[in-house]
């Protein structure tokens, strides 16, 4: 029997309640599938903070790397917003970016049909769109160096090399060949040099990929583009902060951000999280939407393991209970034919998937 071993990391507020909703899922198939996950827990962010006193202990990093994939929820919260930057739980998870090399982000934006009214946009406007936000994750501003804060004065660096940027845009148009030959680029090549750069190394690569048509977009146009007819994308591929920000609203378009999943993928290893954060206002409710994470361990089936067949029964599953009209708080008003708990959910999502 296969066996895969998995870290997980529940993080702080609403991580630990949607993590063991993935982890009931998960086995669910795991069992129908024929294969065995087996887990092993770690700390990061606050939850970690309050342990150890750092944001991620170095063995949080050794237990990530001894395992095939990451599997992690969401960190922080007030409790831990005052103090300084290289100990905030942020912090932490950038650094578990860095260290599992994890350079590309993939965020896949759908909309469910079911779902269609739960957006503040237009149905008619929504109705197919389905596209993938390709974000560089371990470059551009968050990284670069000088960064400080010195009195009256702050300052970041965005700094992406050639060699970054060529192999997030391979992976970009990788994915555009399995969906629709499509890739938008995101940049602000009017006004930055280091968009320049990213426009020019972009079209070198794109050399490589003449099956598949590529477009630049400024990432202002991009941001409007995306709410005025989101079906024109495919692929978008983009840096750090611009990929944050346009996935952020991007998540609109399926209604809830309770609902997207990502990967983070390098060489060798996989980050497998919901795109949101860890919601503390909700946390403890048994309210927040565990389908962004059950969704993310789908997407961990799929790119680490090769597992096709158990992540469509999660995939399928989802949409099942969607169609049904089962829904979660925040998507209480939509269609909902019964409003269940974040266990509760989980617990449908895991029986249907067995059942397919
Ligand atoms: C995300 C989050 C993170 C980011 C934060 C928590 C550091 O917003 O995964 O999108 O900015 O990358
Ligand atoms: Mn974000």
């Amino acid at each position: 029997m296969k066996k895969y071993k998995v870290a997980l990391i529940k993080g702080d507020g609403i991580g630990p309640e949607i993590i063991d909703e993935a982890v009931k899922v998960l086995d669910a198939v795991s069992v129908k599938e024929g294969f065995e996950i087996t887990y092993k827990e770690a700390l990061l962010g606050g939850a970690a903070i309050d342990v150890t006193g750092d944001p991620i202990p170095q063995e949080t990093i050794e237990i990530a790397k001894s395992c095939d994939a990451v599997l992690f929820g969401a960190i922080g919260g007030p409790k831990w917003d005052n103090l300084p930057r290289d100990k905030r739980p942020e912090t932490g998870l950038l650094k578990l970016r860095k260290a599992l090399e994890v350079f590309a982000n993939l965020r896949p934006v759908q909309v469910y049909d079911e779902l269609l009214n739960a957006s503040t946009l237009k149905p008619e406007v929504l109705r197919g769109t389905d596209l993938m936000v390709v974000r560089e994750l371990i470059g551009g501003i968050y990284f670069g160096q000088p960064r400080g804060y010195e009195g009256d004065k702050a300052y970041n660096t965005m700094v992406y090399t050639k060699d970054e940027v060529r192999r997030i845009a391979k992976v970009a148009f990788e994915i555009a060949r399995k969906r629709n030959m499509k890739v938008t680029s995101v940049d602000k090549a009017n006004v930055l040099e280091v968009s320049q750069l990213w426009r020019d190394t972009v079209e070198e690569v794109a050399k490589e990929y003449e099956d598949v048509s590529l477009e630049h977009m400024y990432i202002d146009n991009a941001a409007m583009q995306l709410i005025r007819d989101p079906r024109q994308f495919d692929v978008i591929l983009t840096g750090n902060i611009f990929g944050d920000i346009l996935s952020d609203e991007a998540s609109m378009l399926s209604g809830s951000i309770g609902l997207l999943p990502s990967a983070s993928i390098g060489e060798k290893y996989g980050l497998y999280e919901p795109i949101h954060g860890s919601a503390p206002d909700i946390a403890g409710q048994g309210i927040a939407n565990p389908i962004a994470t059950i969704a993310s361990a789908s997407m961990m089936l799929r790119y680490q393991f090769g597992e096709e067949h158990a992540a469509d029964r999660i995939d399928q599953a989802i949409k099942q209970v969607l169609k049904e009209g089962y829904r979660t708080k925040d998507l209480s008003s939509f269609d909902a034919k019964e409003v269940v708990t974040t266990s509760e959910m989980g617990s449908l999502i895991a029986q249907y998937a067995s059942q397919i």
